[in-house]
């Protein structure tokens, strides 16, 4: 949207803010000092403050501004947020005076595929089919304001018509408006829009997440994928750490970060996912990396946050300045406690890392239980492969009745030359061997971790509508009691057998000596496998059998993996959305303390997140029965 009018009051904060600059029209430049031992990116250094809320009515103070302590708690909590259409849904003018105080930057949701339906005005047959082409990339979809990876989550409201035929296109689950913001200005008036306004607050970076959290019927979007500010600082002094570090803003994505890393000599702890919002909900939620058996998760290595709290707040999170936020916030998932505009981590020196492509079926040589003999020498090696510091990422399909296949994908040998790799391999090597199991491995060595991960994670794909995914973190005891490790064998075999592929990661991710704790999933610290499985259906399948699919995924295929492991815990990120009991398998003993800071940072609950913490005191009731976002947020 464009600025329709600029009301004459807003011309003083505009001086301010200097004319021409890409702001929003209320809000103060401010110093880039900054307690996290680093400068403030320029886009920071653009923030609301009492003083630029002065050019302000009243009547729009009182949405966009502050609230003093007070008033909150003087006001009656809404049992449920606004929908389009409620009374006290924000007129058409208070939006675009809305706009028009963000500096233009607010943009009202139009569907990504919108254009593939004559009842919109974007229809566009050439844009339909480009859309359509690329639905299953995730840059079409972190381009986007409102658009998420995982499309189900969203409630199937507009699918490119190639995809579903019979389709509809509304609004649906996803937001209906989102502020694209370029400064901690835009963040605050939004996050003071939403709390003031009763409306449902949505932050969405790039969309990857599994359970639909970056999305939500009626919300006010945050939009963060345009903060791509990113400058790696070489002697980073702080209390607790002195070395190398990169501040990134919240909108770089992986394959961002890698890419200047290697130009200047770096290792980075991110994702194998090409695009993830590295500086987003993936560190937020713990995060783990190719990477992580050495250094730990990606959320372990955050020295400082810069953050926009529930109340507008623009606070730094560090050790020392905000303990409890800086503990909660690392690990404790995304769009929960404010919106993250910038991290600091540690980086780390250059290293090599071999790769390795390789796998085995079943056929007339090699029988079902050779195959699974197969697999059983290779999880033995799971404890020695782990501690050796790599990641491997292997997947386990059923091809047909009794007919398998194994495919590692790739092994990710970080610190190990080939000769060093096939010492390390060769124990399971010579088993496959003796078993008579045929396997090329295609194993090259890289002088640093950019090309090797080029090499090793292709592009995922993404925007399915027929599949579901749950995981578990399996952990270490289940390799040292025999009888538990046959039994994590035996689930995993019953799983592939009922035809649900298993996609796999061999890694570990302990806290490194030193690290200060942070409120990652304790499972992650014990595991050895994180483990993804799924379920699907057919394309034209009702909700009730969707939904009954997603019941026996949940309960008969996830149940054995838990039954294995009763008191481990899944990885929040790459999760099955109905986990039963997710505060302890998201969380774990972490749960409490997490609940009770988010009562004290977001006492409103204005950030709500499926699954996230304290998100048991909410309910969205979906129009199509099926746990997804399209419908109205409600206290329970
Ligand atoms: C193809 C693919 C590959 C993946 N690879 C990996 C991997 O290698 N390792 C791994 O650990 N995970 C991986 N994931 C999971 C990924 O970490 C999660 O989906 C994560 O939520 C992505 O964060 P995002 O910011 O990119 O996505 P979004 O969906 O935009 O955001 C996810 C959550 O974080 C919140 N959030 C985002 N930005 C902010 C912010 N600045 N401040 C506050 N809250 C915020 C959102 O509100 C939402 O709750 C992958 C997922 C996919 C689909
Ligand atoms: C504030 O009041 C003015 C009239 O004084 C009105 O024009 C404007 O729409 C109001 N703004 C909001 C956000 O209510
Ligand atoms: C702004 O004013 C409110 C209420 O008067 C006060 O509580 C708050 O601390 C002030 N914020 C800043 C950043 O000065
Ligand atoms: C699809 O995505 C690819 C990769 O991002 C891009 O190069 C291509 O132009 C896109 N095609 C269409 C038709 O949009
Ligand atoms: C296709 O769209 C129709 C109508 O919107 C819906 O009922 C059906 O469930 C959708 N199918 C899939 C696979 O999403
Ligand atoms: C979002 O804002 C950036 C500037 O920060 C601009 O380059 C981009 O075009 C905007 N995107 C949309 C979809 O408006
Ligand atoms: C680093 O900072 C600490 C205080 O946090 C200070 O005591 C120390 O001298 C600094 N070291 C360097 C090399 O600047
Ligand atoms: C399996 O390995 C063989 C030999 O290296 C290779 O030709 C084939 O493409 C691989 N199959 C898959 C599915 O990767
Ligand atoms: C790589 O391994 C060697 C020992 O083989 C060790 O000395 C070195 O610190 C390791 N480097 C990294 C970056 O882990
Ligand atoms: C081996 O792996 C490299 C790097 O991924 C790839 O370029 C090459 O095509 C592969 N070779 C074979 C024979 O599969
Ligand atoms: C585990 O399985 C192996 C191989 O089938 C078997 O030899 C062993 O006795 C089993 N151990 C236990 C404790 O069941
Ligand atoms: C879906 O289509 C298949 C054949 O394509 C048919 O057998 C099945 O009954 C259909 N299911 C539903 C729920 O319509
Ligand atoms: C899905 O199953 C749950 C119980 O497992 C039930 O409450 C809900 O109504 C079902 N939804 C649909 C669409 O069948």
């Amino acid at each position: 949207m464009a600025p329709q009018s600029l009301i004459a009051g807003f011309l003083g904060a505009l001086l301010l803010a200097g004319l021409g600059q890409a702001t929003s029209a209320v809000g103060q430049r401010v110093s880039d000092s900054s307690v996290a031992g680093a400068p403030l990116f320029e886009s920071e250094t653009f923030q609301v403050t009492n003083k630029s809320l002065a050019a302000l009515k009243p009547n729009q103070t009182a949405l966009f501004g502050f609230q003093s302590s007070s008033t909150t708690h003087n006001q009656p909590r809404k049992r449920c947020r606004l929908l389009p259409g409620d009374k006290s849904w924000p007129s058409d003018s208070t939006w675009s005076q809305f706009d028009d105080i963000l500096g233009g930057a607010l943009i009202k949701t139009v569907p990504l595929a919108a254009s593939c339906y004559p009842s919109w005005p974007e229809y566009d047959s050439g844009k339909c089919k480009d859309i359509s082409t690329n639905w299953t990339v995730s840059y079409e979809h972190d381009a986007d304001p409102a658009s998420i990876m995982w499309p189900l989550f969203e409630g199937r409201t507009c699918l490119p018509t190639a995809i579903n035929t019979t389709s509809t296109c509304s609004i649906g689950g996803y937001s209906s408006y989102a502020v694209n913001v370029s400064t901690v200005a835009q963040v605050q008036l939004a996050v003071n829009f939403a709390r003031n306004a009763n409306l449902r607050l949505v932050v969405k970076n790039t969309g990857h997440d599994f359970n639909g959290k970056s999305t939500g019927a009626g919300g006010l979007g945050v939009w963060t994928h345009n903060l791509k500010d990113l400058e790696f600082i070489e002697k980073y002094n702080s209390s607790g750490y002195q070395g190398p570090v990169v501040k990134m803003g919240a909108g770089v994505q992986a394959f961002e970060v890698y890419e200047k890393a290697e130009k200047l000599g770096y290792t980075v702890v991110g994702g194998e996912g090409k695009t993830v919002g590295v500086a987003g909900g993936y560190v937020l939620g713990g995060g783990h990396s190719p990477m992580s058996s050495v250094y730990g998760l990606a959320a372990d290595q955050v020295l400082a946050l810069e953050v926009v709290l529930a109340n507008g707040q623009f606070v730094t999170v560090t050790e020392e300045t905000n303990p409890d936020l800086f503990w909660a916030i690392r690990g404790g998932g995304g769009g929960t406690y404010g919106v993250v505009t910038s991290i600091i981590s540690r980086v780390h020196p250059k290293v090599g890392v071999t790769v390795s492509t390789f796998n085995f079926t079943t056929s007339a040589n090699v029988s079902v239980e050779t195959f699974w003999s197969g697999v059983r020498a290779y999880f033995k090696r799971f404890p020695a492969h782990a501690d050796a510091g790599t990641y491997a990422y292997f997947w386990i399909i059923g091809t047909g009745p009794n007919s398998f296949q194994f495919l590692m994908n790739p092994f990710f040998a970080v610190n190990h030359t080939l000769t060093e790799f096939n010492t390390l391999l060769k124990p399971w090597f010579n088993d496959l061997k003796a078993l008579g199991i045929p396997f090329t491995p295609n194993t090259t060595y890289y002088e640093s971790f950019h090309p090797a991960w080029a090499a090793g994670f292709p592009l995922e794909t993404i925007g399915s509508v027929t599949m579901m995914t749950g995981s578990r973190l399996f952990p270490r005891e289940n390799w040292e009691d025999d009888s538990k490790f046959n039994a994590t064998l035996r689930a995993i075999r019953s799983t592939v057998s009922m035809g649900h592929p298993l996609l796999a990661f061999n890694m570990k991710a302990e806290l490194p000596d030193g690290y200060p704790e942070d409120s990652s999933n304790p499972a992650f610290r014990k595991t050895l496998m994180h483990a993804i499985t799924s379920a699907t259906w057919a394309s034209n399948a009702t909700n009730a059998q969707i939904n009954s699919t997603m019941n026996t995924l949940t309960n008969n295929v996830l149940g054995k993996w838990r039954a294995t492991c009763p008191e481990a815990g899944a990885y929040l990120s790459e999760s099955d959305i109905m986990e039963p009991n997710f505060q302890q398998a998201f969380y774990g003993t972490n749960y409490g303390r997490l609940y009770k800071l988010k009562q004290r940072y977001d006492p409103t609950g204005l950030f709500y997140a499926p699954t996230g913490v304290g998100s048991e005191n909410w309910q969205v009731k979906s129009e199509d029965g099926l746990p997804d976002q399209n419908g109205r947020l409600c206290r329970v």
